[in-house]
């Protein structure tokens, strides 16, 4: 492109062409540089974009495609579980017999709430409802037993308790009236209905 002159060719102002020294096209040159800038700019973003996708799939899920364990505690905390040492407690927030109480717990994948130490004991005792446990002498009266068949070694019965009132109460609640953690438990006919504690591992 040839160059501009104003005036007479002694006074005159040079104006810049739109063409480089290469003859290129300088607006055609910017159009081209905003082209490749926006396209590595969209790069930049896409990338971060599948990096970030990875990165939470990755978090939520393992190799098997199971999610992982720090991801299932966050769901499980999140629909009402919590953790107290190795187990995962759920405190049901209705009432039922013992024996549905135990299905129910079941089919959460765990078990009516077996207690195994006086810590065990102590947090159960804290959460302050009446609540069945997985405690029962229904194959023979007055030989208790755990749900999952743990040996018993320190059982934590109120004053009074068992007393089999009436003749059948076969089933154990945490008994809300009782203020010590470690006489704490009653025994109660099983058809009655309670809210209930299900137990499970945390990493089974
Ligand atoms: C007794 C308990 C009994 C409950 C329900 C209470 O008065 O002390 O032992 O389980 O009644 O029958």
């Amino acid at each position: 492109m040839e160059n501009i002159y104003v005036n007479d060719e002694a006074n005159s102002v040079k104006f810049q062409p739109d063409t480089d020294i290469a003859g290129n096209n300088k607006a055609k040159c910017n159009y081209l540089r905003c082209a490749a800038v926006s396209l590595g700019l969209l790069c930049v973003v896409l990338l971060a974009a599948i990096i970030g996708v990875c990165v939470y799939y990755n978090n939520v899920t393992n190799a098997d495609g199971a999610i992982n364990k720090g991801t299932r505690l966050q769901i499980y905390f999140k629909i009402g579980w919590f953790r107290f040492q190795s187990s995962l407690y759920l405190l049901s927030t209705v009432k039922k017999s013992w024996e549905e109480s135990r299905k129910d717990c079941i089919g959460k994948g765990a078990d009516l709430v077996v207690v195994n130490s006086l810590e065990e004991q102590k947090f159960i005792h804290g959460l302050k409802e009446a609540f069945w446990i997985g405690l029962h002498d229904q194959v023979t009266r007055g030989s208790w037993e755990w749900v999952d068949g743990t040996p018993l070694t320190k059982l934590y019965w109120g004053p009074g308790e068992p007393s089999n009132n009436g003749g059948v109460e076969s089933c154990v609640e945490r008994r809300l009236i009782f203020s010590k953690a470690e006489e704490s438990w009653n025994d109660l006919s099983c058809d009655g209905e309670l809210f209930f504690l299900c137990e499970k591992e945390v990493d089974p």
